[in-house]
């Protein structure tokens, strides 16, 4: 392991998507994402994916400069061609458009096509709960980054499909919940990998359908497999219904489709709260409720009950200075970036532990 601070790291990051073509704003954008979700934990939406992204940019399949735009539109809905750019900005642009239509309007739909990996989606949900809404995500793959297999079968089928649920609070961090609707989002199985770690029982079968802890099978033919485990029927269903939501609904890409890109096809839904009741009300109600449901007995005195969203909120509070600790293979990773684009090694990132 090695560590680093959140501020070299970001700096780190911009530097490389600069020399890599995107313009400035874009790269304080995707940086500041992807920092964000190392010091929060989610080390499989963060720095690590810069290999990945630099080498989306040499293939064509990123546009670096590339900007979203809203194709159709009416009150309450919009429909945005992303361009292949940053996943990020993109979805960023969508979160802006559908609150802001959710403020007029009440409630907004808002999807998106042609769009890079947006990451963690519950950095999205959460800020439209910080600007007092509520919402809901889905994000498919657009046909391409078939990973998951279906309840029941063998082979891969859908994408890892992940849903963001969020709601104001008046809590540290909004209600959040941000998942895939397979056992684990893959990036996470590439964690353990990098690790040389097993995963848990029930995320992974191999090629042959056979139930696997070594995550270098998910990489040799083998799939993800549906969350929920015996009740994996749970986790299929809302993948399927994440794929007519994200991918139908948006004009995407679906499975089967004949996709030459992985594209996060994504429907952004927010609802103003404060139609139905004055939003201290709804916060004042969901804290006693919060409170309500985590008094109780517990199986682990060390491990409290917690909020969605919880962990999230208190990790950026407390790791917002303190330095993030990484794999050595995320390390190799960014200094492969920075030698393929002849940029110096920082000095940031000779730092072990
Ligand atoms: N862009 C993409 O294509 C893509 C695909 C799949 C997943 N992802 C992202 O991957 C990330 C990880 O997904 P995952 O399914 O592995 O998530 P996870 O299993 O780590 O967490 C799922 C949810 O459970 C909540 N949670 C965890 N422990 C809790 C507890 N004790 N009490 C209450 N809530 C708790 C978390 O806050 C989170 O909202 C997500 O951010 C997701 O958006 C992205």
């Amino acid at each position: 392991m090695w560590e680093i601070l959140g501020g070299d790291l970001e700096r780190v990051i911009i530097t490389a998507l600069e020399a890599a073509g995107a313009p400035e704003k874009t790269t304080r954008l995707v940086a500041r994402h992807l920092v964000d979700n190392d010091v929060i934990g989610h080390h499989s939406h963060g720095v690590m994916r810069l290999r990945e992204y630099v080498d989306a940019i040499d293939r064509g399949s990123l546009i670096p400069d590339a900007r979203p735009r809203i194709t159709d539109e009416s009150t309450s809905t919009a429909r945005i061609d992303g361009g292949w750019a940053f996943g990020q900005a993109a979805a960023e642009f969508a979160v802006d458009v559908a609150v802001r239509k959710a403020r007029e309007a009440g409630v907004s739909a808002v999807t998106i096509r042609r769009v890079c990996h947006i990451g963690r989606l519950g950095r999205y949900a959460e800020m439209a709960a910080e600007a007092g809404m509520a919402a809901v995500i889905f994000t498919c793959g657009g046909g391409r980054g078939i990973n998951q297999a279906p309840f029941g079968g063998l082979d891969r089928k859908l994408s890892s499909n992940p849903i963001a649920l969020a709601f104001p609070s008046e809590l540290e961090g909004p209600y959040v919940v941000d998942m895939a609707t397979s056992a684990a989002a893959e990036g996470k199985v590439r964690m353990h990998r990098a690790q040389g770690r097993e995963t848990p029982d029930g995320w992974l079968i191999d090629r042959n359908g056979n139930p696997t802890t070594d995550p270098r099978d998910l990489y040799d033919g083998g799939a993800l497999l549906p969350m929920g485990h015996t009740e994996g029927h749970k986790g299929y269903a809302l993948a399927f219904m994440v794929e007519l939501f994200g991918g139908i609904l948006s004009g995407g890409g679906v499975p089967g489709d004949p996709a030459d890109s992985f594209s996060n096809d994504s429907v952004f839904i927010v609802l103003d709260p404060g139609r139905f009741a004055p939003i201290d009300e709804l916060t004042g109600r969901a804290a006693r409720m919060t409170d309500h449901i985590k008094d109780t007995r517990l199986r682990d005195p060390a491990r409290p009950v917690k909020y969605p969203g919880e962990i999230e909120a208190a990790a950026r509070t407390a790791n917002r200075n303190e330095p993030i600790r990484l794999p050595e293979a995320t390390r190799d990773g960014i200094l492969s970036v920075l030698r393929d684009l002849s940029l110096p090694e920082p000095a940031a990132l000779r730092r072990g532990l």
